[in-house]
């Protein structure tokens, strides 16, 4: 296999293969780990309202005056901010944290909107449509202020959900967690049929993800390969048609999470035969929201 660099979306827009996460890094180290990738040849960053650090990524870019065209800027809309009113400023805010003109995409964080209760306790709003979110993002496109709407932690029900509340712009992206113990088969299998390109978010296992890295198999081909277990799993999920955000603030594992490398067909097939199931990020948990 050899490495593929970006993958064209259902709209003819372009994303690149490797993108940069930027969850749960502090201020001053996404400034110095965006720095290391820009440097490392990245151009796609991925963030979101929720993380709080976009202005600081905005900053750097500007810093180092990289032409917008090859950069691919993706950002998730918070679900407390999906009623009509919350929409248009938090994107407006976003542009302006990025000091950009246009997103290349937006996707919602989530598949249903979050309230915001007495200390700020979280809790799902059921009344919300998410038809009425979706058709506010839908003038951006239109306005040409967003490039590529798409979706993060939907399931099959959830895309099949959106698509009955009637709007114009089919979702062209699904970012959720995807790794060997997390393949998530069915609804990549749904999304390649519908014109959805996936992203894996926490593709490496996340913070929680040591078994995943320590995996006997994944192990084995790093080592024939003298690769990185961090490079195995990146180029198994590219090869299966995935966009990647890795994140690191290692400026060396940066680098190599951006080099490719050639599994075999063999190696691609041992990978997809691990049995071991595990999902590391548990929203729910994290979020404080029961049922999500
Ligand atoms: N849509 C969503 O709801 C959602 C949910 C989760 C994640 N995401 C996105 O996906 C991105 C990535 O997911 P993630 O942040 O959960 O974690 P991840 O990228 O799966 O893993 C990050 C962990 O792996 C380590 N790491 C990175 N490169 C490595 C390498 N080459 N060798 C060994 N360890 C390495 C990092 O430590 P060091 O920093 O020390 O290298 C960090 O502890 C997020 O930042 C976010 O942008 C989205």
């Amino acid at each position: 296999m050899s490495v593929q660099d970006a993958f064209q979306l259902a709209n003819r827009r372009w994303i690149p293969a490797v993108g940069l996460g930027t969850w749960r890094m502090t201020k001053s180290q996404v400034s110095t780990s965006v720095q290391y990738a820009l440097e490392s040849g990245y151009r796609h960053f991925d963030t979101a309202s929720a993380f709080g650090t976009a202005h600081i990524l905005g900053d750097t870019l500007a810093r180092f005056d990289i032409p917008r065209e090859p950069l691919f800027l993706s950002y998730k809309l918070w679900p407390t901010e999906y009623r009509r009113h919350h929409v248009r400023p938090a994107v407006e805010k976003m542009l302006q944290d990025l000091q950009v003109d246009y997103l290349d995409a937006v996707l919602l964080h989530f598949p249903v909107a979050f309230h915001t209760g007495a200390g700020g306790k979280l809790t799902i709003d059921r009344t919300h449509d998410i038809g009425e979110t979706w058709s506010e993002l839908e003038t951006f496109v239109t306005e040409g202020r967003i490039r590529s709407l798409g979706v993060s932690n939907f399931s099959i029900a959830d895309l099949n959900h959106l698509q009955s509340r009637g709007g114009k712009i089919a979702p062209v992206l699904n970012q959720v967690e995807l790794h060997p113990f997390h393949p998530q088969w069915e609804l990549l299998e749904y999304c390649r049929n519908h014109g959805i390109h996936m992203i894996a978010a926490s593709p490496l296992g996340g913070t929680a993800g040591k078994a995943l890295r320590n995996d006997p198999t994944i192990n084995r081909i790093a080592q024939a390969h003298n690769k990185t277990v961090a490079q195995v799993l990146l180029s198994w999920a590219i090869k299966r048609g995935t966009s990647v955000v890795p994140r690191s603030t290692d400026p060396q594992r940066i680098a190599s999470n951006m080099k490719g490398m050639s599994l075999t067909d063999g190696e691609v097939a041992e990978i997809n035969d691990l049995e071991e199931r595990a999902q590391f990020i548990d929203h729910s948990k994290v979020l404080g929201i029961a049922g999500l």
